[in-house]
């Protein structure tokens, strides 16, 4: 059985659980840096942001943890196993309550907010790379100043600093991996085609998604889902082959995106159990491993002499404005990813990805109609299908 909570900031210990104590103590003020724990320890912290469940495998009614104390009493040896992990957000989202409406003003104002900070984020980033052609050193400041902004918010208290251990980081660190390349990758590809094209390829993600986890993974899907990818295939194909300004390293760029994408779901699915780290600071710490991940790649690749004479030539052509669209394209990015990863905090996985197909549909339309993209009809059409395709998918997985 599992059962929700969302509490005050209380640190409850796993045991506490398990045997039945009933308190709770208080967070002890912490540093503004996440805190390095060498040892293991069995407690962990409760979020004030995130869901978290607590499972109990093995025995009858465990009822939720906001009605423990009214909970008839068990016995120790009723409890097999006990676990508190990330929480699957399908099941925090119909509570029925009179709080549900408010939380779906909530959510629909997550959605809005992710959405707008992604178009703005896309312009911009564009528009930067329009003037200063160097994916890989614009990839690094979004990551920097995301970092910058989170450790300046952590050391004046704006944000509560989360409360990590080298198991933490150990876990994050494929994920940030997986988040680098794909960051990278697509940011290379808008670099090379339109911001439209780059997302049309990818709301390609699903059929990544499925094709690694059936053949990697092992996992199987009911046949509607496999029928979904077809026109999600068929679509992003149609739209490639119709592409007024193909290029292949765009193209690639934004494959290898898909694919390093889903790569981080798995990841950060799997690495997460048990942790109890709020969307926003789980995103801010991602931030700042990747960006320490991505910086000796970055020189390595361009490398500052180069940097530095697309500098001159960016203020030449654009004027000191340069500096406010690099600074924009950054903080947006942070912004618009830190809102999506808090949203995930409060809905469904499934619910997120259609999210997401919607957010595509609104960069797509928003950059082209901005950058007077070329589109054909036909070119169209395969968007078209590919996003419909997304759609059957998430109704599919239902
Ligand atoms: C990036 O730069 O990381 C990409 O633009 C990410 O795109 P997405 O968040 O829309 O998948």
């Amino acid at each position: 059985m599992i059962s929700s909570l969302r509490q005050p900031s209380i640190a409850i210990s796993g045991s506490d659980i398990v045997f039945g104590k009933r308190h709770a103590t208080l967070i002890p003020p912490q540093s503004f840096l996440p805190s390095l724990v060498s040892e293991k320890s069995h407690r962990f912290v409760v979020s004030l942001k995130k869901p978290l469940h607590l499972a109990c495998i093995g025995v009858g009614n465990f009822g939720s943890v906001k009605n423990f104390e009214t909970e008839k009493s068990f016995e120790k040896g009723d409890l097999v196993k006990c676990g508190a992990y990330e929480a699957d957000r399908s099941e925090v989202e119909d509570s029925g309550t009179p709080s549900a409406a408010a939380k779906k003003v909530k959510i629909g104002i997550y959605f809005a907010t992710w959405w707008a900070l992604n178009v703005v984020f896309n312009i911009y980033n564009k528009k930067v790379l329009n003037a200063y052609p160097y994916p890989w050193l614009t990839s690094t400041l979004s990551l920097a100043c995301g970092s910058l902004m989170m450790l300046i918010s952590w050391a004046t208290r704006i944000a509560e600093a989360p409360k990590t251990d080298l198991e933490f980081w150990k876990t994050l660190f494929p994920v940030a991996v997986a988040h680098t390349i794909g960051h990278v990758a697509a940011t290379v590809s808008m670099s090379k085609v339109a911001v439209s094209f780059t997302h049309i390829i990818k709301s390609g993600e699903p059929a990544f998604s499925v094709l690694v986890s059936r053949f990697i993974l092992g996992e199987t899907f009911p046949v509607p889902v496999y029928l979904s990818l077809l026109p999600i295939i068929g679509g992003c194909a149609l739209a490639a082959v119709t592409e007024l300004n193909f290029n292949m390293i765009g193209f690639m760029g934004a494959m290898i995106s898909n694919l390093a994408f889903v790569f981080r779901n798995i990841f950060s699915k799997k690495g997460m159990k048990g942790k109890s780290v709020s969307g926003m600071n789980y995103y801010a710490c991602l931030s700042i491993l990747s960006l320490a991940i991505l910086t000796p790649f970055a020189i390595a690749v361009e490398g500052p002499a180069v940097w530095a004479a697309g500098y001159q030539t960016a203020m030449a052509e654009i004027g000191p404005q340069f500096i406010w669209w690099v600074a924009a394209q950054s903080i947006f990015y942070h912004l618009y990813n830190q809102v999506s990863y808090m949203s995930l905090d409060e809905i469904s996985p499934l619910t997120f990805s259609i999210g997401n197909t919607m957010k595509r549909i609104s960069v797509i339309v928003s950059s082209i109609i901005i950058f007077h993209t070329p589109v054909q009809p036909v070119n169209a059409l395969g968007a078209a299908i590919a996003i419909f395709g997304t759609f059957l998918y998430s109704q599919a997985k239902q």
